[in-house]
């Protein structure tokens, strides 16, 4: 089974040079690197350092970060027009990107709302784009034993005519640059409530975990059954960090 690892950059400065030599340091000395048909890695980045890392992936002479793939952090609502400061899908498209993330709690926080991450999962769709759509609760929701409605709430918004997710991560707000994972009981119960819903909308995605994911809960995390991946923010910063998760990821 297909294992993803996916990169949150968010807008932090990433030496490139630096993370592919520190990247490349672990996967040439780990001889159980996991082939790249086992684990798939993305990169969100910044759209500024697209150009130069896409130019060192398709010149690199190692396999596995060759097969690194690139999608924003965020993608425009709309499909083009008088909309200061954002990207469209189709510009997204045309630079190269495969995909974006949409519903980032840190995006909801500043005003996205389920409708608005709706709307920015169509436009993804509608140039043949992926999307990671994130989900999770808060803490006040989740001591008020509410976690179930809300995340039932998220995926009923987003799942609708043709919009799907494409991958799925469960993060909860609580556990995101906080340095507290979720426990696994809460991952599992989310997890199982995705898939219940998931099943009954006949939708058939990989669901990662994301929060707080570092070198030294990744095996725990991934575990985890029904956890297929994970979405790392500030452990991915450090290609060295970063390259020893994904080592740790195989299924
Ligand atoms: P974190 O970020 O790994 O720094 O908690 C995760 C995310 O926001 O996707």
């Amino acid at each position: 089974l297909m294992k993803y690892l996916v990169a949150n950059w968010k807008m932090n400065s990433v030496d490139l040079d630096l993370w592919e030599k520190n990247f490349l340091k672990v996967i040439g000395s780990e001889k159980d690197f996991p082939k790249s048909h086992e684990v798939k890695l993305i990169i969100c980045l910044n759209l500024y350092d697209y150009q130069l890392f896409s130019k060192k992936i398709q010149s690199s002479k190692n396999q596995i970060f060759q097969n690194i793939i690139l999608y924003a952090q965020d993608v425009s609502r709309y499909k083009e027009g008088a909309h200061t400061g954002q990207i469209s899908s189709h510009y997204l498209k045309n630079i190269g990107l495969e995909g974006s993330i949409v519903g980032h709690s840190e995006l909801r926080e500043n005003g996205d709302t389920e409708n608005i991450v709706f709307q920015k999962g169509l436009k993804l769709k509608e140039q043949g784009l992926s999307n990671i759509f994130c989900i999770g609760e808060d803490l006040v929701t989740l001591e008020s034993n509410e976690k179930k409605s809300f995340l039932l709430n998220q995926l009923k918004a987003f799942c609708k005519k043709d919009v799907k997710p494409d991958l799925l991560a469960y993060e909860p707000i609580w556990a995101i640059g906080t340095g507290i994972e979720a426990d696994s009981e809460n991952i599992k119960s989310s997890v199982s409530i995705i898939n219940d819903f998931l099943e009954q909308k006949k939708i058939n995605t990989s669901i990662l975990y994301g929060g707080s994911v570092s070198v030294e809960n990744i095996l725990e995390i991934i575990a985890i059954p029904g956890i297929e991946g994970c979405l790392v923010g500030n452990s991915s910063l450090d290609g060295e960090q970063f390259a020893i998760i994904a080592s740790k990821i195989t299924g």
